[in-house]
């Protein structure tokens, strides 16, 4: 039988996902907490300025005319609210870092940007973050992943390329210079073709689902 999309049954499969995997306990000293967009911004900016030494992203509205600001504002406006996590990470009372992602387009989720405090990196405390995310993405059902990150920024790269993201492609972008995209595919069908595009693996086991492959 041809499956009937529902919105409701995504609404309900992310939230579940969501409260099992982004709150609660993430190691012995620190827990996640989901917050609104308000509380979240609250803290956001003290994080960023602790946490590294990145230099500032270029305020766009600067670069714009008063009219062309209110006109962009007034098409964010038009946009439904999306599926989206605001995470803030406590040690104890203390706000140590912060996470936001969302559902950027049908099926692809967007981790939008983390911070841990910089007293509390290279603890590992991303790592498992990050695992918490994927597995919340991957039971609401994304087909991927994906993320954005200036290319010399090794200490995101890193724990992301061995957590098994993808190189998907370069940008320039005005905000913040030259990025590189990263992909990461929950399912093994679509983490195979993935795989074959950047080396030819997998042509068997994808010729056997069908695939045009030679
Ligand atoms: C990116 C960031 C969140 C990583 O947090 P973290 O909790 O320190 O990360 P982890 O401790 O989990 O480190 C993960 C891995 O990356 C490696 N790593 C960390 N910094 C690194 C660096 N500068 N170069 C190479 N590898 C690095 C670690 O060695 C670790 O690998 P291991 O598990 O084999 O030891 C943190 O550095 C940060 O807040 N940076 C400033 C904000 C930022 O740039 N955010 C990303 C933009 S979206």
């Amino acid at each position: 039988m041809p499956h009937t999309p529902s919105a409701d049954a995504a609404r309900a499969r992310f939230a579940t996902a969501t409260t099992t995997h982004l709150s609660g306990p993430l190691t012995a000293d620190v827990r996640l907490d989901l917050v609104d967009t308000a509380t979240w911004e609250q803290h956001n900016q003290a994080l960023w300025d602790d946490a590294g030494d990145r230099g500032p992203a270029f305020d766009l509205r600067r670069a714009m005319t008063e009219d062309e600001q209110a006109r962009a504002m007034d098409l964010e406006a038009a946009l439904t609210p999306t599926l989206s996590h605001r995470v803030l990470l406590y040690a104890g009372d203390q706000v140590i870092g912060a996470y936001w992602g969302m559902q950027e387009n049908w099926q692809r989720y967007y981790m939008v940007y983390s911070v841990v405090a910089r007293a509390w990196q290279g603890r590992g405390i991303y790592s498992a973050l990050l695992r918490r995310v994927l597995a919340a993405a991957t039971e609401a059902g994304f087909r991927e992943i994906y993320s954005r990150h200036g290319a010399d920024n090794n200490a995101v790269l890193v724990p992301k390329l061995k957590a098994g993201f993808k190189l998907a492609a370069m940008e320039v972008a005005p905000r913040f210079g030259v990025l590189v995209h990263l992909r990461y595919f929950p399912g093994e069908g679509m983490r195979q073709v993935a795989e074959h595009r950047i080396d030819g693996r997998h042509a068997a086991a994808l010729r056997a689902r069908g695939l045009p492959i030679g």
